[in-house]
Protein backbone atom coordinates (compact mmCIF):
# COMPACT_ATOMS: atom_id res chain seq x y z
CA UNK A 1 0.00 0.00 0.00
CA UNK A 2 1.46 3.24 -1.08
CA UNK A 3 0.63 6.35 1.31
CA UNK A 4 -0.15 9.98 -0.59
CA UNK A 5 1.91 12.88 2.28
CA UNK A 6 -0.52 15.15 2.99
CA UNK A 7 1.23 18.06 3.85
CA UNK A 8 -0.83 21.07 4.68
CA UNK A 9 0.87 24.78 5.00
CA UNK A 10 -1.75 26.82 6.93
CA UNK A 11 -2.40 30.19 5.69
CA UNK A 12 -4.03 32.01 8.27
CA UNK A 13 -5.94 35.30 8.29
CA UNK A 14 -3.65 38.20 9.87
CA UNK A 15 -5.64 40.48 12.01
CA UNK A 16 -4.73 43.92 11.34
CA UNK A 17 -5.74 44.76 14.22
CA UNK A 18 -4.21 43.00 16.55
CA UNK A 19 -0.76 43.10 15.88
CA UNK A 20 0.76 39.51 13.49
CA UNK A 21 3.18 38.11 15.56
CA UNK A 22 1.72 35.00 16.80
CA UNK A 23 -0.49 34.47 12.94
CA UNK A 24 2.53 35.19 11.36
CA UNK A 25 5.16 32.73 13.42
CA UNK A 26 2.07 29.92 12.37
CA UNK A 27 1.99 31.23 8.71
CA UNK A 28 4.84 31.63 7.49
CA UNK A 29 7.12 28.18 9.24
CA UNK A 30 4.79 26.28 10.70
CA UNK A 31 3.28 22.94 8.55
CA UNK A 32 0.92 20.87 9.75
CA UNK A 33 1.27 17.14 9.15
CA UNK A 34 -1.89 14.57 9.06
CA UNK A 35 -0.97 11.42 10.65
CA UNK A 36 -2.85 8.10 11.27
CA UNK A 37 -2.63 6.84 14.89
CA UNK A 38 0.63 8.72 14.66
CA UNK A 39 2.44 5.77 12.73
CA UNK A 40 1.78 6.90 8.89
CA UNK A 41 5.13 7.18 6.88
CA UNK A 42 4.98 10.67 5.60
CA UNK A 43 7.60 13.19 3.59
CA UNK A 44 8.33 16.41 4.83
CA UNK A 45 11.32 18.82 3.12
CA UNK A 46 12.86 21.90 4.74
CA UNK A 47 15.15 24.30 2.71
CA UNK A 48 17.61 26.65 5.48
CA UNK A 49 16.86 29.89 4.06
CA UNK A 50 20.55 31.34 4.01
CA UNK A 51 22.82 31.20 0.86
CA UNK A 52 24.59 28.09 -0.46
CA UNK A 53 28.11 28.64 0.44
CA UNK A 54 27.45 28.26 3.99
CA UNK A 55 27.55 25.06 5.70
CA UNK A 56 25.07 24.46 8.32
CA UNK A 57 22.97 21.21 10.10
CA UNK A 58 19.55 21.29 11.37
CA UNK A 59 18.69 20.01 14.91
CA UNK A 60 15.85 18.41 16.66
CA UNK A 61 15.84 17.77 20.44
CA UNK A 62 19.70 17.20 20.04
CA UNK A 63 19.09 15.14 16.91
CA UNK A 64 21.39 17.02 14.18
CA UNK A 65 21.04 16.82 10.41
CA UNK A 66 24.20 18.17 8.43
CA UNK A 67 23.40 20.00 5.20
CA UNK A 68 20.85 22.85 3.89
CA UNK A 69 18.17 20.71 3.12
CA UNK A 70 16.30 18.35 5.49
CA UNK A 71 13.91 15.28 4.76
CA UNK A 72 12.06 14.19 7.51
CA UNK A 73 10.65 10.60 6.87
CA UNK A 74 8.46 8.77 8.86
CA UNK A 75 6.49 11.29 10.84
CA UNK A 76 5.29 9.98 14.37
CA UNK A 77 5.18 11.51 17.26
CA UNK A 78 8.51 12.30 18.15
CA UNK A 79 9.18 14.51 14.46
CA UNK A 80 6.91 17.06 15.76
CA UNK A 81 8.75 20.22 17.35
CA UNK A 82 10.71 23.24 16.14
CA UNK A 83 13.43 22.03 13.69
CA UNK A 84 16.44 24.78 13.91
CA UNK A 85 18.78 25.51 11.20
CA UNK A 86 22.37 26.43 12.59
CA UNK A 87 25.82 27.83 11.31
CA UNK A 88 28.33 25.30 11.88
CA UNK A 89 29.46 27.73 15.06
CA UNK A 90 25.90 26.95 16.29
CA UNK A 91 24.02 30.16 15.45
CA UNK A 92 20.48 29.67 14.66
CA UNK A 93 19.73 31.06 11.21
CA UNK A 94 16.39 29.47 10.94
CA UNK A 95 13.92 27.41 11.92
CA UNK A 96 10.60 25.40 10.46
CA UNK A 97 7.90 23.82 13.00
CA UNK A 98 6.06 20.60 12.60
CA UNK A 99 2.75 19.90 14.06
CA UNK A 100 0.78 16.59 14.20
CA UNK A 101 -2.51 16.31 13.18
CA UNK A 102 -4.29 12.89 13.83
CA UNK A 103 -6.82 12.74 11.71
CA UNK A 104 -7.99 8.27 12.67
CA UNK A 105 -8.64 9.55 16.37
CA UNK A 106 -8.85 12.58 18.31
CA UNK A 107 -5.91 13.06 20.56
CA UNK A 108 -7.71 13.10 23.91
CA UNK A 109 -11.04 11.96 23.25
CA UNK A 110 -12.65 14.52 26.06
CA UNK A 111 -11.04 17.14 24.67
CA UNK A 112 -11.07 16.72 20.75
CA UNK A 113 -14.48 18.42 20.33
CA UNK A 114 -14.08 21.84 21.55
CA UNK A 115 -18.10 22.75 22.24
CA UNK A 116 -17.43 26.26 20.24
CA UNK A 117 -20.59 28.96 21.51
CA UNK A 118 -21.62 32.30 19.72
CA UNK A 119 -23.29 34.98 20.81
CA UNK A 120 -24.29 38.76 19.55
CA UNK A 121 -25.77 40.84 22.17
CA UNK A 122 -27.22 43.11 19.25
CA UNK A 123 -27.23 43.94 15.58
CA UNK A 124 -24.30 45.88 15.32
CA UNK A 125 -21.97 42.41 13.94
CA UNK A 126 -20.62 42.50 17.12
CA UNK A 127 -20.30 38.99 18.65
CA UNK A 128 -18.37 36.59 20.91
CA UNK A 129 -17.48 32.98 20.53
CA UNK A 130 -16.33 30.81 23.66
CA UNK A 131 -15.67 27.98 24.67
CA UNK A 132 -14.52 26.16 27.81
CA UNK A 133 -11.24 26.84 29.02
CA UNK A 134 -7.96 24.16 28.80
CA UNK A 135 -7.26 21.84 31.44
CA UNK A 136 -3.59 22.37 30.55
CA UNK A 137 -2.57 25.87 30.22
CA UNK A 138 -0.23 25.30 27.72
CA UNK A 139 -2.47 24.85 24.88
CA UNK A 140 -2.72 27.64 22.36
CA UNK A 141 -5.44 29.00 20.36
CA UNK A 142 -6.03 30.75 17.34
CA UNK A 143 -8.96 32.11 16.22
CA UNK A 144 -10.23 33.20 12.60
CA UNK A 145 -13.80 34.23 11.20
CA UNK A 146 -15.17 34.38 7.07
CA UNK A 147 -18.31 34.91 5.91
CA UNK A 148 -18.26 33.35 2.53
CA UNK A 149 -14.53 33.69 1.81
CA UNK A 150 -14.26 37.28 3.40
CA UNK A 151 -12.43 37.52 6.15
CA UNK A 152 -13.49 38.93 9.58
CA UNK A 153 -11.85 40.94 12.06
CA UNK A 154 -11.39 39.23 15.39
CA UNK A 155 -9.49 39.64 18.50
CA UNK A 156 -7.01 37.56 20.09
CA UNK A 157 -8.27 35.05 22.38
CA UNK A 158 -8.20 36.15 25.96
CA UNK A 159 -9.13 33.95 28.95
CA UNK A 160 -11.25 34.49 32.19
CA UNK A 161 -11.45 31.68 34.45
CA UNK A 162 -14.16 29.32 33.11
CA UNK A 163 -13.81 30.43 29.15
CA UNK A 164 -11.47 31.35 26.29
CA UNK A 165 -13.25 33.77 24.40
CA UNK A 166 -12.62 35.84 21.36
CA UNK A 167 -14.48 38.58 19.99
CA UNK A 168 -15.01 39.86 16.33
CA UNK A 169 -16.99 42.15 14.69
CA UNK A 170 -18.73 41.99 11.09
CA UNK A 171 -18.38 45.02 9.62
CA UNK A 172 -20.74 44.10 6.27
CA UNK A 173 -23.77 43.29 7.90
CA UNK A 174 -25.90 46.03 8.73
CA UNK A 175 -29.42 44.68 9.43
CA UNK A 176 -30.07 41.00 9.18
CA UNK A 177 -32.34 40.52 6.65
CA UNK A 178 -29.63 41.19 4.26
CA UNK A 179 -27.70 38.08 5.75
CA UNK A 180 -27.71 35.36 3.04
CA UNK A 181 -24.80 32.90 3.99
CA UNK A 182 -23.16 31.94 6.91
CA UNK A 183 -20.29 33.06 9.22
CA UNK A 184 -17.46 30.57 9.60
CA UNK A 185 -15.81 30.79 12.45
CA UNK A 186 -12.86 28.40 13.25
CA UNK A 187 -10.16 27.48 16.17
CA UNK A 188 -6.77 26.17 15.54
CA UNK A 189 -5.49 24.55 18.73
CA UNK A 190 -1.80 23.69 19.67
CA UNK A 191 -1.04 21.46 22.32
CA UNK A 192 2.89 20.93 22.35
CA UNK A 193 3.35 19.39 18.78
CA UNK A 194 -0.42 18.77 18.11
CA UNK A 195 -2.49 20.72 16.02
CA UNK A 196 -5.96 20.19 15.97
CA UNK A 197 -8.92 22.36 14.26
CA UNK A 198 -12.72 23.04 15.14
CA UNK A 199 -15.13 25.16 13.78
CA UNK A 200 -18.78 26.15 14.09
CA UNK A 201 -21.18 28.11 10.90
CA UNK A 202 -23.90 30.25 12.22
CA UNK A 203 -25.82 33.13 10.60
CA UNK A 204 -26.30 36.09 13.27
CA UNK A 205 -29.63 36.48 13.70
CA UNK A 206 -29.35 32.76 14.99
CA UNK A 207 -26.92 33.70 17.81
CA UNK A 208 -28.31 36.89 18.54
CA UNK A 209 -29.74 37.07 22.57
CA UNK A 210 -30.21 40.01 23.85
CA UNK A 211 -28.83 41.73 27.39
CA UNK A 212 -31.83 40.88 29.89
CA UNK A 213 -34.04 44.47 30.11
CA UNK A 214 -33.38 46.98 32.65
CA UNK A 215 -34.77 49.56 35.19
CA UNK A 216 -37.97 47.76 36.21
CA UNK A 217 -40.54 49.73 38.45
CA UNK A 218 -43.64 48.92 39.97
CA UNK A 219 -46.11 50.53 41.31
CA UNK A 220 -49.62 50.16 41.91
CA UNK A 221 -50.21 47.82 39.43
CA UNK A 222 -47.97 49.34 36.59
CA UNK A 223 -44.90 47.71 35.68
CA UNK A 224 -42.55 49.22 33.39
CA UNK A 225 -38.61 48.23 32.49
CA UNK A 226 -36.54 49.36 29.94
CA UNK A 227 -34.68 47.90 26.57
CA UNK A 228 -31.00 47.11 27.65
CA UNK A 229 -28.67 49.36 26.76
CA UNK A 230 -26.61 47.26 24.56
CA UNK A 231 -29.44 46.46 22.12
CA UNK A 232 -29.44 48.52 18.95
CA UNK A 233 -30.80 52.03 19.11
CA UNK A 234 -33.35 52.20 16.88
CA UNK A 235 -35.83 50.55 18.57
CA UNK A 236 -38.65 51.10 15.79
CA UNK A 237 -36.56 49.15 13.69
CA UNK A 238 -35.38 46.52 16.00
CA UNK A 239 -38.13 45.93 18.67
CA UNK A 240 -38.03 43.15 21.22
CA UNK A 241 -40.68 41.56 23.36
CA UNK A 242 -40.48 40.77 25.93
CA UNK A 243 -41.73 37.73 28.95
CA UNK A 244 -43.16 39.07 32.21
CA UNK A 245 -43.69 36.70 35.55
CA UNK A 246 -45.15 38.67 38.44
CA UNK A 247 -45.20 37.16 41.77
CA UNK A 248 -46.69 38.38 44.78
CA UNK A 249 -47.94 36.73 48.29
CA UNK A 250 -49.12 32.84 47.53
CA UNK A 251 -49.64 33.95 43.34
CA UNK A 252 -48.40 34.65 40.31
CA UNK A 253 -49.22 35.12 36.47
CA UNK A 254 -47.28 35.10 33.73
CA UNK A 255 -47.47 37.19 30.16
CA UNK A 256 -46.04 36.42 26.97
CA UNK A 257 -45.03 38.43 24.18
CA UNK A 258 -45.64 41.57 24.99
CA UNK A 259 -44.85 44.37 22.56
CA UNK A 260 -44.20 46.92 24.51
CA UNK A 261 -41.81 47.89 27.76
CA UNK A 262 -45.17 48.16 30.15
CA UNK A 263 -47.80 46.31 31.49
CA UNK A 264 -50.87 46.90 33.32
CA UNK A 265 -52.12 44.64 35.69
CA UNK A 266 -55.85 44.25 37.06
CA UNK A 267 -54.58 44.01 40.49
CA UNK A 268 -53.41 47.14 42.41
CA UNK A 269 -50.50 46.57 44.99
CA UNK A 270 -46.84 46.24 44.87
CA UNK A 271 -45.28 43.40 42.91
CA UNK A 272 -42.35 42.17 42.25
CA UNK A 273 -41.76 41.06 39.04
CA UNK A 274 -39.47 39.67 36.23
CA UNK A 275 -38.91 39.96 32.49
CA UNK A 276 -37.04 38.97 29.33
CA UNK A 277 -36.34 40.15 26.06
CA UNK A 278 -36.14 38.69 22.17
CA UNK A 279 -35.99 39.78 18.73
CA UNK A 280 -39.89 40.71 17.91
CA UNK A 281 -39.34 39.34 14.40
CA UNK A 282 -36.78 36.21 14.16
CA UNK A 283 -37.28 33.59 16.56
CA UNK A 284 -33.20 33.72 18.75
CA UNK A 285 -32.72 33.15 22.36
CA UNK A 286 -34.47 34.76 24.76
CA UNK A 287 -32.47 37.32 27.10
CA UNK A 288 -31.83 35.70 30.68
CA UNK A 289 -34.32 36.85 33.22
CA UNK A 290 -33.47 40.19 35.13
CA UNK A 291 -36.04 40.55 38.13
CA UNK A 292 -37.08 43.77 40.00
CA UNK A 293 -36.25 43.90 43.89
C1 LIG B 1 -6.16 3.96 14.90
O1 LIG B 1 -6.20 3.51 16.24
C2 LIG B 1 -7.50 3.14 16.68
C3 LIG B 1 -7.43 2.79 18.17
O2 LIG B 1 -6.25 2.14 18.48
C4 LIG B 1 -8.01 1.96 15.83
O3 LIG B 1 -9.33 1.64 16.24
C5 LIG B 1 -8.03 2.40 14.37
O4 LIG B 1 -8.41 1.31 13.55
C6 LIG B 1 -6.66 2.89 13.93
N1 LIG B 1 -6.78 3.41 12.58
C7 LIG B 1 -5.95 3.06 11.60
C8 LIG B 1 -6.26 3.60 10.25
O5 LIG B 1 -4.99 2.34 11.79
C1 LIG C 1 14.68 34.12 3.59
O1 LIG C 1 15.54 35.17 4.04
C2 LIG C 1 15.37 36.41 3.38
C3 LIG C 1 16.44 37.37 3.88
O2 LIG C 1 16.53 37.33 5.27
C4 LIG C 1 13.96 36.91 3.64
O3 LIG C 1 13.71 38.12 2.97
C5 LIG C 1 12.94 35.85 3.17
O4 LIG C 1 11.64 36.27 3.50
C6 LIG C 1 13.23 34.51 3.82
N1 LIG C 1 12.35 33.50 3.28
C7 LIG C 1 11.72 32.62 4.05
C8 LIG C 1 10.85 31.62 3.35
O5 LIG C 1 11.83 32.61 5.28
C1 LIG D 1 11.47 27.89 17.11
O1 LIG D 1 12.83 28.26 17.36
C2 LIG D 1 13.16 29.57 16.91
C3 LIG D 1 14.65 29.77 17.13
O2 LIG D 1 15.00 29.48 18.46
C4 LIG D 1 12.35 30.60 17.67
O3 LIG D 1 12.65 31.90 17.22
C5 LIG D 1 10.86 30.31 17.43
O4 LIG D 1 10.06 31.19 18.18
C6 LIG D 1 10.53 28.87 17.82
N1 LIG D 1 9.16 28.63 17.47
C7 LIG D 1 8.34 27.89 18.22
C8 LIG D 1 6.93 27.75 17.75
O5 LIG D 1 8.72 27.35 19.25
C1 LIG E 1 -16.16 34.09 30.94
O1 LIG E 1 -16.66 34.30 29.65
C2 LIG E 1 -17.84 33.54 29.35
C3 LIG E 1 -18.21 33.76 27.90
O2 LIG E 1 -18.32 35.12 27.60
C4 LIG E 1 -18.97 33.96 30.28
O3 LIG E 1 -20.13 33.19 30.03
C5 LIG E 1 -18.51 33.77 31.71
O4 LIG E 1 -19.49 34.24 32.58
C6 LIG E 1 -17.19 34.49 31.95
N1 LIG E 1 -16.73 34.15 33.30
C7 LIG E 1 -16.25 35.07 34.12
C8 LIG E 1 -15.79 34.58 35.45
O5 LIG E 1 -16.19 36.26 33.81
C1 LIG F 1 -23.63 45.92 20.84
O1 LIG F 1 -23.07 44.87 21.63
C2 LIG F 1 -21.68 45.04 21.91
C3 LIG F 1 -21.23 43.83 22.69
O2 LIG F 1 -21.38 42.68 21.92
C4 LIG F 1 -21.45 46.32 22.67
O3 LIG F 1 -20.05 46.49 22.89
C5 LIG F 1 -21.98 47.50 21.86
O4 LIG F 1 -21.83 48.67 22.60
C6 LIG F 1 -23.45 47.27 21.54
N1 LIG F 1 -23.95 48.32 20.69
C7 LIG F 1 -24.77 49.25 21.13
C8 LIG F 1 -25.27 50.22 20.11
O5 LIG F 1 -25.09 49.33 22.29
C1 LIG G 1 -38.55 29.06 18.25
O1 LIG G 1 -37.38 28.46 18.82
C2 LIG G 1 -37.66 27.55 19.84
C3 LIG G 1 -36.35 27.13 20.47
O2 LIG G 1 -35.39 26.85 19.49
C4 LIG G 1 -38.45 26.37 19.26
O3 LIG G 1 -38.76 25.46 20.29
C5 LIG G 1 -39.75 26.91 18.64
O4 LIG G 1 -40.44 25.85 18.01
C6 LIG G 1 -39.46 27.99 17.62
N1 LIG G 1 -40.69 28.59 17.16
C7 LIG G 1 -40.93 28.90 15.88
C8 LIG G 1 -42.25 29.54 15.60
O5 LIG G 1 -40.10 28.65 14.99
Amino acid sequence: MSLTPVILFMALFVNPLEGTWKYNFIKEKTSVVEVCNRTTVEIVEFECNISTDEDVYWELHGGITKGRKLKVEGIGNADGGNYTCHLMNGDIVDYRVILLRNVCIPRNQEESDLDIQCEAKNCSGQFNCFWAAPKMKITKYFAEADRSGSPINCNAPVSNSSHIVVSCQDLETCAYGEEDSNIDFTVHEIYQNNYEKHSTSFMLRDITKPDPPQELHSLDGSLKWKYPNTWCNFHSFFPLIFNVHVKSKGWSEHHNDIKSTKLKLSKKGKFSFCVQARDMFYNSSWSDWTCSK
